[in-house]
């Protein structure tokens, strides 16, 4: 009779992050939390212990879930090194804000001045993350092309497992919409898997179908997390 696979605790990161321009504005972008909300119920549902680091989203949440809500890039990185030693599978569904002021104003900036904003690209969050030995590391990445090419750059440089590569549709980002279109792209060589005009609890379904074949992959009968890399 086959066993019953042990629990793996996901973390998730979800939503967006804000970068302060001044007092009273900020700087972020569309993402409206729905994939990271889609991927927690998900694993809820299968039995995994979920803990997600959630910016400013507007999609709620499972309740058996551990929320950590945070708001900037510094925050959502310390919630993440804090709980990812312990996590079996890391799943970075947030869109982190890309650029940050070089400078920020204090008070609030009065609109009778012009205000030229200088940008500065953030730091990365998930390849700088304590990583324990065996987890699993997915990250997504929207793009406006060269969609393989550019994903598999990230999936290397972020030292990804998995990377869900979705392409800048007519009209904007796959942020707030129902159904998306996405390729993932696994580490090792495995090919492209093309998931067209898919809802995004489907895709929900093959990315923590992917983790689970890793995270149970090469482990004692096959039914415990604990890989070595
Ligand atoms: O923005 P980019 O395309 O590089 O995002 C790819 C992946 O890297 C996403 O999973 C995103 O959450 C993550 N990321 C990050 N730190 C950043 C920017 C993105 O961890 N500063």
């Amino acid at each position: 009779m086959a066993r019953a696979r042990p629990q793996l605790h996901l973390l998730i990161s979800s939503g967006s992050t804000r970068q302060p321009l001044d007092a009273v504005r900020f700087l972020s972008n569309y993402s409206t939390g729905f994939m990271g909300a889609c991927l927690a119920r998900e694993a809820v549902r299968r039995g995994h212990r979920v803990t997600v680091v959630s910016g400013p989203a507007a999609a709620s949440l499972p309740v058996e879930a551990v929320v950590v809500p945070v708001e900037r890039n510094e925050e959502m990185q310390a919630a993440l090194r804090r709980y990812a030693p312990r996590a079996d599978a890391v799943v970075m569904a947030a869109a982190v804000c890309d650029f940050a002021p070089r400078a920020l104003r204090t008070g609030k900036a009065q609109r009778k001045q012009a205000w030229t904003l200088k940008l500065r690209a953030t730091p990365d969050i998930i390849g700088t993350l304590p990583r324990r030995p065996g987890q699993v590391r997915v990250g997504f990445a929207v793009e406006s092309r060269d969609l393989l090419a550019r994903a598999r750059r990230k999936l290397q440089a972020k030292r990804l497992d998995l990377i869900v590569a979705q392409p800048l549709e007519r009209g904007g980002a796959p942020f707030g919409r129902q159904a998306v279109t996405a390729v993932l792209l696994a580490a090792g060589g495995a090919r492209p898997r093309l998931l067209k005009r898919v809802s995004k609890p489907r895709l929900a379904r093959a990315v923590l179908d992917e983790i689970e074949r890793r995270c149970y992959a090469d482990s004692p009968g096959n039914d415990a997390p604990g890989r070595t890399r």
